[in-house]
């Protein structure tokens, strides 16, 4: 994985680990895209400045955005990105809404080409949002929905004005998108799975009793993540290894409704002492409700995702396995490019696009699938550290025996 990190890849030997990349993103219910690769002249004569992109083009320097200048000129009209919300995850506002901005600037494009608003957790704002883009000129949303259901009316609305929408992140069944742009989501859910299973044994949680704590209902990303995650599950509570006492899913990925819902749980029953919990927001909640009973550090683990401040320092303190590090450095570039090429009205370069993802239509939507990676306090100096995700001095900051513990030096 060190590879792409760095800076300044050779296109050979990109083309090179596109080989690797596309094989080890087989294991979704996702499949490699072969037919839409083959389009002719137009996609050759597409991008005259642009090395071949690939998955791991897209490094923390951003370089691989300079390629598309001659592209970004090329296009007409602007890209407006819509993200969901401020709560539900730290990610959208530390790390999607800036790294979007640095991509677009990378490739060239004014202020006034590209704008990114956030709906606040409204599906309504979001649908206003989208109509007053394509009012104001937009020919590409890059979306992030709330949930499928407003997503695939944004598609619905932007398709009758000739508007491509580019799926960010979360897809939209029965939508209509042009391209989705993620991580490899159910890998994310079997990183989850083992992370949780490697706790229990090293933390020593004899007779496990595991409470399961899903993402949003409306939110096919939550699905997936719970199909990986209980693929590796399931098989040890069907061994007897371990005892299911429950599963349920969070509305929203509010985390204080998760809050609630834990603390129901755990009075219901308080013989649970691990919880699968899908990302770092609802891991702090269950961590909450476990510190008001004074269970300590290393005793019931949990897991999560994002990589977020809180997530990492839950992991440094002994609260939370792990943590799934998803680069969206990664994710942004790609839908930057993505966008670009479409704005551009081209086809954006097969050795990208990786896959293809069913969406409950006829058509599944092609796909550019990154792969996540799990984190835990024995790699996370050499992961969002060195990846300079976040900061030494933030992540160490009333943790410092912790981080030397953890060789975290910066
Ligand atoms: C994203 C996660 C995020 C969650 C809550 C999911 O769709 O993939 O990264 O933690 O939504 O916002």
């Amino acid at each position: 994985m060190g590879t792409k990190r760095s800076a300044g890849m050779a296109a050979a030997i990109a083309g090179s680990l596109l080989l690797a990349a596309c094989g080890s993103s087989g294991s979704s219910n996702t499949t490699n895209t072969t037919a839409s690769s083959g389009t002719g002249s137009s996609a050759t004569t597409a991008a005259p400045a642009a090395a071949p992109l690939t998955i791991s083009s897209f490094s923390n320097d951003f370089s691989a955005m300079n390629g598309l200048k001659s592209l970004a000129s090329a296009g007409k009209g602007n890209v407006a990105v819509l993200l969901p919300d401020t709560q539900s995850s730290a990610r959208y506002v530390s790390f999607d809404q800036p790294y979007l901005t640095k991509a677009f600037e990378a490739a060239g494009l004014s202020s006034s080409q590209f704008s990114i608003q956030n709906a606040q957790g409204s599906a309504a704002t979001q649908t206003t949002q989208a109509t007053q883009a394509i009012t104001n000129g937009a020919t590409v949303l890059v979306l992030d929905s709330l949930d499928s259901g407003t997503g695939a009316a944004i598609e619905r609305t932007a398709q009758a004005k000739g508007v491509a929408v580019i799926d960010y992140d979360r897809v939209n069944l029965n939508g209509s998108a042009t391209y989705y742009i993620s991580f490899n989501n159910v890998k994310v859910g079997e990183l989850q799975g083992q992370g949780l299973q490697s706790c229990i044994t090293s933390w020593g949680v004899s007779n496990p009793q595991v409470f399961e704590l899903d993402g949003s209902p409306t939110d096919n990303n939550a699905t997936q993540f719970a199909q990986g995650y209980n693929s590796v599950l399931n098989p040890l509570y069907a061994a007897g290894t371990y005892k299911k006492v429950g599963e349920q899913a969070v509305p929203d990925w509010s985390n204080q409704q998760a809050l609630t819902i834990f603390q129901q749980q755990y009075t219901a029953h308080p013989n649970i002492n691990a919880v699968l919990t899908a990302n770092d927001g609802l891991a702090q909640s269950v961590i909450a409700a476990l510190k008001q009973q004074n269970i300590g550090p290393k005793k019931i683990p949990t897991t999560g995702q994002d990589a977020s401040l809180q997530g990492l320092q839950n992991i440094l303190a002994g609260y939370q396995c792990m943590t799934v590090y998803k680069p969206i450095y990664e994710e942004a570039q790609a839908a930057a490019a993505v966008a670009l090429y479409l704005r551009a009205g081209q086809k954006p370069p097969s050795t990208l696009v990786n896959g293809s993802t069913n969406i409950q239509t006829a058509t599944p939507v092609p796909s550019v699938l990154l792969t996540p990676e799990s984190v835990t306090t024995a790699n996370m100096n050499d992961t969002v550290i060195k990846d300079q995700f976040v900061k030494a001095s933030d992540l160490c900051s009333g943790y410092t025996a912790q981080c030397s513990a953890a060789g975290i030096s910066g």
